[in-house]
Order: structure tokens, then sequence, then C-alpha cells
């Protein structure tokens, strides 16, 4: 496996891929890598001949006071996940890399029809900050596949519009939530939990597997179901930001008939930010 930290050396590897015809997959990831991760690399083989890992903790989809800072970086750690799951190139910019005009005045890419609502408005800013720099991985990999985790519900619907609206020859595939064997979907911002709240948090997905349940066996009291949920989080220990019934195409408040739902959660746990979603089909 290659790593590579400059744009380009990077473009010169690409094109020499290119060159042969291969399709590239590309993985963006803040690194801290576990094996809901390494799930998408697998998938990406199988979409492509090569397949690009990129770890970047990008600055700006953190807001002030989050986790920037802490956020876990084991970058030795996940070379040799990594080369365990044969990825073929580990891209690993520094910040002028991929803001070479510098952070307060760089150009950003905004998605509206999914950034505001549910997470975006409890992190203002964040889901700006996510498609801006994705755009500019993209740019810079133009990768013709990108895998990314659904775990990030709203973050993927972010990154599959942008990628429609502009236009880019990528096509952006989904990777189903990895989980522990209690429930806890797998994500780098678990090891902030302590033990005790260890055993709380597969409560966030048991709640979800709840009301998903409840909408299957055709209850369409929304309102009721997501303060249900709320009261249960709470009455475990998490404080909520929003347990939500959508449509998980648009992410609109359903209508009552709508067959195709998402139900989203984020809620707070000690130190940790915990998200998870369970799609359900009618
Ligand atoms: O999901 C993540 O790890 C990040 O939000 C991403 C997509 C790599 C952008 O920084």
């Amino acid at each position: 496996m290659q790593i590579i930290s400059k744009a380009d050396q990077l473009r010169e590897k690409l094109g020499v891929w290119r060159a042969a015809g291969d399709r590239i997959a590309m993985v963006p990831t803040m690194g801290n890598l576990h094996d809901g991760h390494l799930s998408l690399i697998r998938i990406a083989k199988q979409h492509a001949d090569r397949v690009v890992v990129s770890i970047f903790v990008n600055p700006t989809q953190f807001a002030q006071g989050e986790d920037f800072e802490n956020y876990p970086r084991t970058l030795e750690r996940d070379q040799l996940k990594l080369k365990k799951v044969s990825a073929h190139l580990l891209f690993v910019p520094e910040v002028e890399t991929i803001y070479p005009f510098g952070l307060d005045r760089a150009t950003t890419v905004s998605v509206p029809a999914f950034s505001q609502d549910l997470c975006g408005s409890f992190r203002p800013g964040h889901f700006d900050g996510v498609a801006s720099v994705v755009t500019r991985l993209f740019a810079l990999v133009q990768p013709d596949v990108a895998v990314f985790g659904q775990k990030d519900y709203q973050q993927l619907l972010v990154i599959r519009r942008l990628a429609e609206d502009l236009n880019l020859a990528v096509q952006v595939i989904a990777g189903p939530t990895l989980r522990e064997k209690d429930g806890l979907a797998m994500s780098s911002r678990n090891q902030y939990l302590t033990d005790a709240e260890r055993k709380i948090a597969p409560a966030l997905h048991r709640v979800l597997s709840k009301t998903a349940e409840a909408l299957q066996s055709g209850n369409r009291d929304f309102a009721v179901l997501e303060n249900q949920g709320l009261k249960e989080l709470q009455a475990s220990g998490f404080t909520p930001d929003y347990v939500s019934i959508r449509h998980a195409e648009s992410l609109a408040v359903p209508g009552h008939d709508d067959g195709q739902l998402v139900v989203l959660a984020a809620a707070h746990l000690g130190a940790a930010r915990l998200i998870d979603n369970v799609l359900v089909e009618i």
C-alpha cells in the first residue's frame, strides 16, 4: 500500500492507474479505523480495481467547542488495518493540501436541501464542512465510485445530492451499518464512552428498532412515537438531541401513507454524541 500526502504525487499515481484502464474507488475517512470502515473498503473493492482511502480530520466540519482537537488520531494502527484489507493507496493530506487558500476564505459547498434539519440544526455548518471537504477529495481523486457508511444517514444524502447536483461522475454507494454484538453502531466516538456509559449505549439502537417495529405494525402516530423514543432515551441516561421519523429519500416529514421511512436519532452520552438510524420499508 502506497502512502501519499501531496496532491501532485496523488495525481501522478492515479494517472498511471487510469492509463491502465483501472476503475478507482474511494473511501473517505477521518481515521481511527474500525471494522465499519474496513467493511466499506471491502465493498469498494467489489466495485473497482483500485481503492484509495483518505484519512483527514477535517477542521471545517467541527464547530467551536466540538471534539476536533480530541478526535482520535491513530495513523500507525490505521495503516496496519489498511494493509490487512489490501487497500491500494492511503491519502493523508495536510490541511494546506485540502485548503490551499486557508480555512477562513475557503470556497465552500453547501447542500441546503439536506443540511439544515436534524443534525444540521444541532451542528450548524457541519454539513457545509462535510460537503466542502468531500467535494475537494472528489476533485483530487476523481473516483468512479465512493463508499460511505449508512450510519451517517444524513451525511450520505448530503453527499449523494452534491454529486448529483454538481454532475460529478462518481457513483455514491452506501455501506450498511456495522454493529457490536449488543447492537451499538460502530463509531470512532464510541471510545469516548466510560465503561458504565458503554453499557447504556445500545439503548439507542433498541429505541430506534422499537420505533421501527411500531411503524411496521401500522402505527402512524409519528409525533407520539418520537416523543416516546425521546423519553426512553432520557430514562436510559442519554441527553437526546432528537428522535425523528422521516421519509427515507427526501428526509421530509412523512405523510400517513409513505412506505419508505427512516427513524433517526442523535443523543449525548457523557462526552460522546452518538447517532444511529433504522430504515423501515412498509
Ligand atoms: O464520515 C466521515 O468520516 C467524515 O464526515 C467524512 C465523510 C470523511 C468527511 O470528512
